[in-house]
């Protein structure tokens, strides 16, 4: 076992330092700098589009895709109830309205068949969450958007690497936005990013979070829009192009460690993982469970703490929370079973596979 078992801490090194060096060296420091082209060439790539835009966090891309959508006043959103806040904020800095909708119970996502009945005239878009990793239905999402003239905007901040049918998430929609926040499943310390099926729409993105700052025009910085200073710097990206050397290798080791729980807490009967749809393949950014009997959570997390593993609860449902109680118009229940009976282990790749096999053994012990 490793010296202190972590639940999402990041994993730098060094290559990182590497990296960071350069960019030290260069003077490039800030908002410009070659490392911030190569990163956004270098996850675009590996997601297979044309373009990525490298912004300063995964709330950012949020907000930035509905400004780009014109999503504002009056308008609704449909959102799931159990997710971040991150998710649902952006909405209103928008000046929109988020409308809840439930999740399925066996993959924690959007409930797909409660969605038609909460659209209205005022719905303009869908923000599917990829929980803790795992794809939505982006079938069933898409073909509903189509349906309501909805526009979609994946929420894929938790799900880099996932995929739905072969595809990234993060692919399907108008937009994709991603986090690269300490925890997630890459880092650049703090960071996002949007890809989108239109590019004109990112490189539109791409110059609005640089102050809208058009330095073509001979009598120097013309700005014929309002901006918004939500630029990643080069410190920044190339803490993440050396995190995405590392990205398979995250991947790999967070598969293992999700394989790992379910086969040794497997036959605990009352323990049951987030599911994945046909075709889904979670990036697993957190491996969690959920315990089908009464069980005391907060006693559970605290006796793990003291056996020195740390874990964390499943998001409150956001309509629990004073600022969005008044968007919920429809039942929440089985968002709520799940923040009440789950729980978030120990997933982040500094861990080593004995670490996780010294918590399933921990675990098993506590509750069978
Ligand atoms: C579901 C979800 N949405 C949005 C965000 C926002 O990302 P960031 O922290 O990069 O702003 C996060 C992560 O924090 C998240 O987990």
């Amino acid at each position: 076992m490793s010296k202190k078992i972590q639940l999402d801490a990041p994993n730098v090194g060094v290559l990182e330092k590497k990296y960071l060096n350069r960019a030290i060296d260069s003077n490039y420091v800030s908002s410009v700098g070659p490392f911030i082209t190569e990163f956004e060439n270098k996850f675009s790539a590996y997601l297979g589009v044309k373009r990525a835009v490298a912004i300063q966090s995964g709330t950012a891309a949020l907000y930035m895709s509905l400004y780009e959508l014109g999503i504002g006043k009056g308008d609704e959103v449909i959102v799931p109830a159990l997710t971040f806040v991150a998710t649902v904020n952006p909405i209103i800095y928008a000046g929109a309205k988020p409308v809840f909708v439930d999740v399925d119970l066996a993959t924690w996502n959007i409930d797909t068949k409660k969605i038609a009945q909460v659209i209205t005239n005022k719905t303009k878009a869908i923000i599917p969450v990829h929980l803790y990793g795992n794809p939505c239905n982006m079938v069933e999402i898409m073909a509903i958007a189509k349906k309501y003239d909805l526009k979609v905007i994946e929420d894929a901040t938790e799900s880099l690497g996932a995929r739905y049918k072969s595809q990234h998430t993060g692919t399907f929609g108008d937009f994709g936005c991603f986090s690269f926040n300490g925890n997630k499943i890459i880092t650049t310390g703090g960071g996002g990013a949007i890809v989108g099926r239109n590019t004109k729409r990112l490189q539109h993105i791409k110059f609005l979070i640089n102050q809208a700052k058009d330095e073509s025009k001979s009598r120097g910085c013309y700005h014929s829009e309002m901006g918004f200073n939500y630029r990643m710097t080069n410190i920044e990206a190339a803490l993440g192009l050396a995190q995405m050397e590392k990205l398979n290798k995250f991947l790999d080791k967070k598969r293992l460690y999700n394989s790992i729980y379910r086969k040794k807490l497997r036959n605990i009967t009352s323990i049951h993982f987030q599911e994945e749809y046909e075709n889904a393949h979670s990036a697993y950014w957190l491996s969690c469970i959920i315990f089908n009997r009464k069980i005391n959570i907060p006693t559970l997390q605290s006796t793990l703490k003291a056996k020195g593993i740390p874990t964390r609860r499943i998001f409150i449902p956001l309509v629990e929370f004073p600022p969005y109680k008044k968007y919920k118009r429809t039942e929440c229940r089985n968002s709520y079973s799940i923040y009440e009976r789950g729980l978030c282990l120990p997933s982040s790749t500094l861990n080593s596979e004995d670490d996780i096999q010294y918590v399933c053994m921990t675990i098993r012990a506590l509750t069978e």
